[in-house]
């Protein structure tokens, strides 16, 4: 896991959408910054250079090994000093309420089972005119080249049912948003693209075929003749995989009387 978030930060495609999202929250110098789900720690260091010196960043994740694994990969960063890690749970942070500038949630919604009890935490601990986001990937939304669509839809859609709790949470991050008292909700959708099947990509097609097989979706040589009709397509230049990220924002009211406007 560490691994394949590490191999997914340091793709270009996703390197561009992690930091149009920042930009768009926006995340300016010497804010402090909440990470929630942070993994690896990928987008925490993004954000350590985005916060400059006067800021801070926090990354907590309910997962010890993952926030050991990254921890151990920022000892060598040049920003470190910028960045602190908990172990702790979504949906009960270990912070007083108000402590931070931003609070953010990257590709970690879609695997909760209770969204909404992240995000209530997330405003909490989010100062009054302060900025909750969040972002992640619809995998209602995956477009991919292959001569067996049937089989394709099957194993796209059959393996994303099993493995996240929402596989349609991007399109819901707006409703999310407002659904916890938020204002100014804007949403930002980006497309992740590749032709030439990358690592990520090469892995994404080989985690769903393994799954696919675990699900009992597809057997083990029709799973490998499914990886192979990607191969072919990449040779004659023909492969294409798409799918959306949504990323939404809002603002924490200062207690006054909330106005809701549609999203923008
Ligand atoms: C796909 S990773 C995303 C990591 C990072 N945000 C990134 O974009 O590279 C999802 C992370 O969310 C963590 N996670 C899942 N549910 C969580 C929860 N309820 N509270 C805190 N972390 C959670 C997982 O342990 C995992 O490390």
């Amino acid at each position: 896991m560490v691994q394949s978030l590490e191999v997914r930060g340091r793709t270009p495609a996703q390197i561009r959408l992690r930091r149009r999202f920042l930009r768009f929250v926006p995340i300016r110098a010497g804010q402090r910054v909440l990470e929630v789900g942070c993994g690896s720690g990928v987008v925490v260091r993004d954000l350590a250079a985005r916060v400059g010196p006067r800021g801070e960043v926090v990354g907590i994740d309910s997962s010890r090994s993952m926030v050991e694994a990254a921890r151990v990969l920022a000892r060598t960063h040049a920003l470190r000093h910028r960045m602190r890690w908990r172990v702790a749970p979504g949906a009960a942070l270990p912070f007083a309420g108000g402590r931070f500038d931003a609070a953010l949630a990257i590709t970690v919604l879609l695997h909760v089972a209770d969204p909404e009890a992240v995000v209530r935490e997330m405003v909490r601990v989010t100062r009054p005119g302060g900025r909750v986001g969040v972002q992640d990937q619809d995998f209602g939304t995956v477009a991919v080249t292959h001569p067996d669509r049937a089989l394709t839809e099957r194993i796209m859609w059959g393996v994303a049912t099993h493995m996240y709790e929402e596989p349609h949470s991007g399109r819901r991050m707006p409703a999310l948003l407002r659904g916890a008292g938020l204002g100014d909700v804007r949403l930002l959708t980006d497309v992740f693209q590749d032709t030439t099947l990358e690592p990520f990509a090469k892995s994404f097609l080989e985690r769903r075929a393994e799954n696919a097989v675990r699900f009992g979706i597809a057997d083990a040589p029709a799973a490998q003749k499914w990886l192979d009709g990607f191969t072919e397509l990449v040779a004659r230049g023909d492969f294409v995989l798409t799918f959306n990220y949504y990323g939404a924002v809002g603002v924490k009211s200062h207690g006054g009387p909330r106005k809701v406007r549609p999203t923008r």
